[in-house]
């Protein structure tokens, strides 16, 4: 080979070193966990209108946002060795948040559908439920089956799976989306729909709180596979390593499990 040509050889071998080393620090999955340790804070995007996951409390007489998921929160920010920090939003621009750089996780109770696996990651479940409809105790006889619904007017939260259940599984049913849970217990009591649809523990939650409402006993469908896990923007691989090892531990233990009995506990302070 000619001098020139041995040349060109290594100059390109130098190339791809420096193309290969430039990318390395810019491929988002080595540094998501780095860069929130850089910050000194986990942003953590919530919509805490969802006892027992999230909610605000008084707490040593200050108003504070609480809950199983936030407890859930605060053991992924300590494995990190960060300050935790909760943004509160409604449900419907949570998951957005993580696209826009806003947060860095979504804590909401948020199940893992496929839909949302297209575009986001998820952590390894933490909690498996059903969802449920909220009525009025004074209905209780009057909603036992689905066809009885199947006309009625239900409330759900905007952006939620139990609003999609609700359209496609009641296609007659007349549905109000709200964008705050508490909004939709309230027209519930004001008489101005008959059910709100969520997760059953949190219609658990809202019947304990209201002696007036009750939670049905008919159930739509649910998908299988929709348990409630934590979101991430996809490719941070390393960060979904943490949290899921966070999760895995706190359901081994029992943790998760006393998060909930503590949340349980908080809702008679709740605001
Ligand atoms: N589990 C349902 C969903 O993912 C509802 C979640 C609502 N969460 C809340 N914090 N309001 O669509």
């Amino acid at each position: 080979m000619k001098f020139k040509n041995w040349i060109l050889v290594v100059c390109s071998m130098l190339a791809s070193v420096v193309l290969v080393a430039c990318q390395s620090g810019t491929d988002s999955s080595q540094s998501a966990v780095d860069a929130i340790k850089q910050k000194g804070k986990l942003v953590v995007a919530t919509s805490p209108d969802y006892a027992p996951f999230e909610f605000q409390a008084l707490v040593d007489g200050k108003n504070q946002v609480v809950g199983a998921d936030i407890d859930m929160a605060q053991a992924i920010a300590d494995e990190l060795g960060v300050k935790l920090e909760i943004s509160s939003m409604s449900f419907d621009n949570v998951l957005t948040s993580l696209q826009t750089g806003k947060a860095d996780l979504a804590i909401a109770g948020i199940s893992a559908t496929d839909e949302r696996k297209e575009v986001f990651d998820f952590s390894i479940p933490y909690y498996e439920n059903k969802m449920s409809f909220l009525v009025r105790k004074a209905d209780l006889d009057k909603y036992k089956d689905l066809s009885s619904l199947a006309s009625a007017n239900i409330a759900a939260q905007k952006g939620t799976v139990p609003e999609t259940m609700v359209k496609e599984q009641l296609p007659n049913a007349q549905l109000t989306s709200l964008t705050n849970m508490g909004e939709a217990v309230n027209e519930l009591q004001a008489g101005k729909v008959d059910a709100v649809h969520m997760d059953e523990p949190v219609a658990l939650s809202y019947a304990g709180k209201n002696s007036d409402l009750v939670v049905a006993s008919v159930n739509l469908t649910m998908k299988d596979g929709e348990a409630n896990a934590v979101a991430i923007k996809k490719n941070q691989s390393d960060l979904k390593a943490v949290v899921d090892k966070v999760i895995q531990k706190l359901k081994d233990d029992g943790t998760y499990q006393t998060y909930l009995e503590k949340a349980a506990k908080l809702t008679e302070v709740e605001q």
